[in-house]
């Protein structure tokens, strides 16, 4: 028997098969569960690789008797073939056990604050305290896994598109992504900082007037922004450039990489090219620009059926500038008052008002039968294409709050009526986002992506005179209702990138301050060029079928972007303060 690594191991625990019936072989892992059937002591052992059976032998049973759980162990023993009624079929090794004559404590472990198995009751904050515990648990850690598979088929099939990937600064200058910056100190230059980077942007274009042509990184980025479910302070891109490229390179070239990344990972084939829709036309159909196309509901726009009616609540909206849609679900009719009541509510919540009308065998009941007459119900049944058994919903007011609303209703309904085709992938492109939009808020032009994406050739002659119509040369990559990636083609001329800058508001001298070293490489021979990024975290958050991005990073920030099991963010030594010349002051002073 020829040991593969150190403590005598020859074998993963979870590799101990019935083809191994009879070898003797040596294990090493982690005490998973003990019993102890008088006399007989079964020891459940774990490691990396799975969980095996162990029989001690009788001259073990003391030291074997003192074993806790996730106690470290090295054992020897004869793979031996378990008695027909104990075969566990759930387990790789459930038609085995090893029988072991020689057993040693590595090392012993405290009580662990949860016991380490799939099903975890423990709440999140002690998980996270105790993530080396919590990582411990097959599932955690075959998320880790998959998130290496991932990756490993992204390099896999950049590179054999000639792709290299450069890794590009952690600290660096501000990087506009719409997010505030974590700032670092600099003790040699003090009231000097660095800025994290919120994407490695300028970075990949400067590769790309470098002449790379090719570019990925898997590259860590950082907002200071609030936390959700899909969102991390400290977050991984998939980041790629290419040049002499425009949008439609980079989505065929995005299509074909998520191919091979789904069938790689998960075995599965989805079909490409993936549909792609305008921004507009996504607000209109599904109210949102990241729809979730396994819901097959759509949004339709009946305000002309309904603006001859005197209905009030339809007349009101119709002259204040609003509109009137509506959408069709299947088996809606079987909502009951209550479930209606209750959408009604999450409507006016949103400042849309809310109608429905239920189709059944006998005629449509609604409230609006009477104030509408037959007329327009019929009209709306047709527009809408309802057939017995559906309910038709209609939200009126402002435009953004309907397509709020109704985009809100579309999944509700899909979850209520289970209308959603779960198992599958829909991805789609979204593209004709205007390039800027106006922040009421900061009282200027805000760019919708970033200020170096350019305007779509056709609408470049509107940038000073009607910037808001401008339409970006920018694309989104949606997956089942969730924003994975973003890119658009870059400005490469300095003329234009300087227009887009004065247009957002920045003096030139503002501009040169903080772009100048950009601007000034765009002078040099840059190439015309487009990229894109996609979020890793969210990606392997969907392939894990997780429901949080905190679920598949090894070590993640809590919603107040505080790090439980280091303690970070801390206090420092005033000696450090005083070394990079910072004083911190009381918090009301902020
Ligand atoms: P954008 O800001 O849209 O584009 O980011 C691209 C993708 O990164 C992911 N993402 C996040 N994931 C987790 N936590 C966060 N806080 C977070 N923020 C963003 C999302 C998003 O779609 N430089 C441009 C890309 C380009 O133009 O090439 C950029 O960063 O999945």
């Amino acid at each position: 028997m020829k040991a593969e690594a150190g403590f005598g191991r020859t074998h993963g625990c979870g590799r101990v098969t019935s083809a191994l019936v009879g070898q003797e072989v040596g294990l090493c892992g982690w005490v998973s569960r003990h019993r102890d059937h008088g006399g007989v002591l079964f020891i459940d052992v774990r490691d990396a690789s799975g969980l095996v059976q162990v029989v001690v032998a009788p001259e073990l049973l003391a030291e074997a008797r003192s074993l806790h759980a996730e106690d470290v162990i090295a054992l020897r023993g004869r793979v031996r073939a378990r008695p027909p009624a104990m075969v566990n079929p759930r387990l790789s090794t459930g038609q085995v056990e090893v029988h072991a004559d020689q057993l040693t404590v590595l090392n012993r472990s405290r009580t662990p604050p949860f016991s380490i198995q799939d099903e975890v009751g423990a709440d999140e904050s002690v998980r996270l305290r105790y993530r080396y515990l919590d990582l411990r648990r097959p599932d955690m850690a075959e998320r880790l896994r998959l998130r290496d598979r991932a990756a490993r088929a992204i390099r896999e099939f950049l590179h054999d598109q000639d792709f290299i990937e450069v890794e590009t600064p952690v600290l660096t200058r501000s990087t506009p992504e719409g997010a505030r910056d974590y700032l670092v100190p600099s003790r040699l230059v003090p009231g000097s900082f660095f800025a994290l980077p919120q994407s490695p942007q300028l970075f990949k274009q400067l590769l790309m007037v470098a002449g790379l042509e090719r570019y990925f990184q898997l590259a860590r980025c950082f907002r200071d922004e609030d936390l959700r479910a899909d969102r991390q302070p400290e977050f991984t891109q998939l980041d790629l450039e290419l040049s002499f490229a425009g949008a439609s390179q980079v989505m065929s070239l995005v299509e074909g990489m998520m191919s091979h990344l789904l069938e790689r990972t998960l075995g599965c084939r989805v079909p490409a090219p993936f549909p792609r829709i305008t921004y507009g036309q996504a607000m209109d159909r599904y109210g949102t620009d990241k729809p979730d196309l396994r819901v097959p509901l759509e949004m339709v726009d009946v305000t002309d059926l309904v603006a001859a009616a005197a209905f009030p609540p339809f007349a009101r909206a119709i002259a204040a500038g609003g509109r009137v849609r509506g959408l069709r679900a299947p088996r809606g009719a079987t909502l009951s008052r209550k479930e209606l009541d209750e959408l009604g509510g999450e409507f006016a919540r949103r400042g849309a008002d809310f109608f429905w009308i239920m189709l059944e065998e006998a005629g449509p009941r609604s409230p609006l039968v009477r104030h509408l007459g037959p007329g327009p119900i019929d009209a709306l049944r047709e527009r809408l294409a309802g057939r017995p058994g559906d309910g038709l919903f209609l939200a009126a007011g402002p435009p953004p709050p309907v397509a709020a609303a109704l985009g809100w209703l579309r999944l509700e309904l899909g979850r209520r009526l289970e209308l959603s085709d779960a198992g599958s992938w829909r991805f789609l492109w979204v593209t004709e986002f205007p390039l800027f939009e106006w922040d009421a808020e900061a009282g200027q032009l805000v760019a919708v992506h970033h200020p170096f994406t350019a305007p779509l050739p056709a609408d470049g002659h509107l940038l000073e005179s009607d910037p808001t119509s401008v339409r970006a040369d920018h694309y989104d990559l949606v997956v089942n209702g969730v924003e994975l990636g973003s890119g658009s083609v870059r400005l490469h001329v300095r003329a234009v990138q300087e227009r887009v800058l004065r247009i957002l508001g920045l003096s030139s001298e503002e501009a040169e301050r903080r772009f100048g070293f950009f601007l000034e490489a765009l002078e040099y021979g840059a190439p015309p060029h487009a990229g894109i990024a996609l979020g890793l975290d969210r990606l392997v958050m969907l392939l894990a079928g997780a429901s949080s991005v905190r679920d598949v990073i090894a070590f993640p920030k809590t919603a107040r972007a505080a790090c439980l099991l280091t303690g970070a963010p801390a206090a420092v030594d005033p000696h450090q303060l005083r070394e990079l010349r910072l004083e911190t002051g009381p918090l009301d002073e902020c």
